[in-house]
């Protein structure tokens, strides 16, 4: 089941998204969340940040594991999804860093990284809830378009459309990694709930595709429409915009 939470601003989105998390964490101390980078989830981590401040939430007991990272990146370059994730939210809650999880970009073999990183998402017993951004093509973690669902942990070659569109954190396009290790559909799809963030108006169409069109790994996101739980969307009015414009009665 789809659930569309609709917002005015990209702000207002980060919160009401943020609130999911914070009903699960509080509910759960000791939740596994599924966690994402990209621009999408900032504004959610900054209102859990918030909260955590004003002595609402604790993440002492949360574990995490995310969905991806770059080949080649240390955890300590300011690109890589490690950093991210220190920067955006760990380094300013109470979450144990040895309870966070992310594929390590610099293992020498991906696939024994990859192997490691699928016993770590079995070793959680169970995500119960996994964040999710979406790429311009439609790619939920780093899996992008292509002719058949993956299950576990995968090395991607990224495609050109996803380089051009992350080249904007780089200082030049060739600096742009071009595989990452990412987490599978498959992986995605055993979580207990999905929260997809989806904001602005470069998101409209893929946003559309992914929730109203045929169900392709060709629009990876569009795989969510099988899911058997609850997939939430916290969507802003642009990234709506097609949605509207298309099926009025939706949202
Ligand atoms: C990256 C990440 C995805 C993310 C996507 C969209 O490629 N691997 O997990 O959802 O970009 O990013 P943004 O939220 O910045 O639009």
């Amino acid at each position: 089941m789809i659930k569309i939470i609709a917002s005015k601003t990209a702000e207002e989105a980060g919160i009401a998204a943020a609130e999911v998390i914070a009903d699960i964490v509080k509910a759960k101390p000791n939740a596994v969340l599924g966690l994402a980078t990209g621009s999408s989830p900032i504004g959610m981590y900054k209102e859990l940040i918030a909260r955590y401040e004003k002595g609402e939430l604790s993440f002492k007991n949360v574990k995490t594991v995310n969905l991806d990272e770059y080949v080649g990146l240390s955890a300590d370059h300011d690109q890589s999804y490690a950093y991210f994730m220190s920067t955006n939210l760990f380094d300013y809650i109470d979450i144990d860093k040895s309870n966070t999880n992310l594929p390590n970009g610099l293992a020498k073999d991906p696939a024994a990284e990859a192997a490691r990183y699928d016993g770590v998402i079995a070793s959680m017993g169970g995500v119960d809830i996994q964040v999710l951004g979406i790429g311009n093509n439609g790619h939920i973690g780093f899996n992008e378009p292509s002719d058949h669902f993956t299950y576990g942990t995968n090395l991607v070659d990224l495609t050109d459309s996803t380089i051009d569109a992350n080249s904007r954190f780089f200082a030049s396009r060739d600096l742009v990694p071009t595989q990452a290790l990412t987490m599978g559909i498959g992986q995605i799809m055993a979580a207990d709930k999905i929260l997809l963030i989806a904001l602005g108006k470069g998101k409209a169409e893929i946003l559309e595709k992914s929730l109203f069109g045929p169900v392709t790994p060709n629009v990876p996101a569009s795989v969510l429409r099988f899911f058997k739980g609850e997939v939430i969307v916290c969507a802003d009015d642009e990234a709506l915009s097609v949605i509207r414009e298309k099926h009025p009665d939706a949202v």
